[in-house]
């Protein structure tokens, strides 16, 4: 749990996923609050998360967490639509009162933005993974907004492993994209054809595979992720707690985020690199292993 004070404003975030994925998050995180300092945890030897049952994707989640809460933060992000689907309140229990922030709910709002202005409905395509779709997370989300939007979702399981190669532009991708949206939104699927007025990647990991998908949806469908509205909640929240970094003083030295990951640092750190748009050293990135334990709960941070 965090503790009151000045102290705590100085603890980094804490924010993870099944991989690199939310590192997207963790780019808009940074982009909005320069000034924190980031903790990332890739559980890399368990990816992928979207394809687990529920009960394997909560038990991974709590010991992600747990990893980051013995570490000391102030605020965890889960990066991961996936475990914020399967997890979130299991998340808030385990760990209260830390605040604990999914990419759901923010994905959810960025996606009615979109559809504000229309008098009624408005589509929605989710694109996510399999435990995702299958969840409906999202569908309750937005209905929680707009009781009127059309929601669908397509699990699109294969651009997991894509991001994860560091493939994000080419034949390959576009070719694979097609294939899960072209049935769904373009003119083969005939009478029951979708039309999307907003496209969420409903996946940390998709937001770099935006181009492929824009490229079967064509112009009209705005492509969006929960990235920005996530870090927008996580300001908001800190801001509401007092946990801002505050600006000034001897402590204000430049971030210097950790990453840790449960499996081969040195591809963490290349894919990473390519996510961050960043050159990530391996040697700033270390291998952890996870457990939780029921019985004596999260460590106090
Ligand atoms: N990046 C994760 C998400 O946002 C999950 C990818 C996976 O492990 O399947 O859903």
């Amino acid at each position: 749990m965090a503790t009151a004070g000045a102290e705590t404003s100085e603890l980094p975030i804490g924010v993870f996923d099944s991989g690199v994925g939310g590192l997207t998050v963790l780019s808009a995180l940074r982009k909005r609050l320069p000034r924190e300092r980031y903790i990332y945890l890739g559980d890399t030897a368990r990816l992928p998360y979207g394809t687990k049952s529920r009960e394997t994707i909560v038990r991974y989640a709590l010991q992600a967490a747990e990893k980051l809460v013995e570490r000391r933060i102030k605020l965890l992000v889960t990066a991961c639509n996936t475990a914020t689907a399967a997890a979130l309140p299991d998340l808030r229990q385990a760990f209260a009162p830390l605040t604990v922030i999914g990419v759901v709910e923010p994905g959810a709002r960025a996606a009615c933005r979109v559809i504000a202005g229309k008098k009624e409905g408005g589509n929605i395509l989710i694109l996510g993974t399999e435990s995702t779709v299958d969840g409906q997370a999202y569908t309750e989300a937005i209905h929680a907004l707009r009781p009127d939007a059309v929601v669908r979702g397509v699990a699109c399981t294969l651009f997991v492993s894509m991001a994860e190669e560091g493939w994000m532009t080419g034949p390959v991708i576009e070719i694979t994209a097609a294939r899960y949206l072209a049935p769904v939104i373009g003119p083969e699927a005939g009478q029951g054809r979708f039309l999307p007025d907003c496209i969420v990647l409903g996946c940390t990991h998709f937001p770099p595979l935006a181009g492929a998908v824009a490229s079967v949806a064509g112009p009209e469908p705005v492509i969006i992720d929960s990235a920005e509205t996530t870090a927008e909640a996580v300001e908001e929240e800190l801001t509401r707690l007092n946990l801002l970094r505050p600006a000034g003083g001897p402590e204000d030295t430049p971030a210097s985020d950790r990453f840790l990951t449960t499996d081969a640092p040195e591809r963490f750190a290349r894919v990473g690199g390519i996510f961050l748009n960043e050159c990530l050293d391996p040697a700033n990135v270390e291998l952890v292993s996870l457990s939780f334990n029921p019985q004596t709960g999260p460590s106090a941070a």
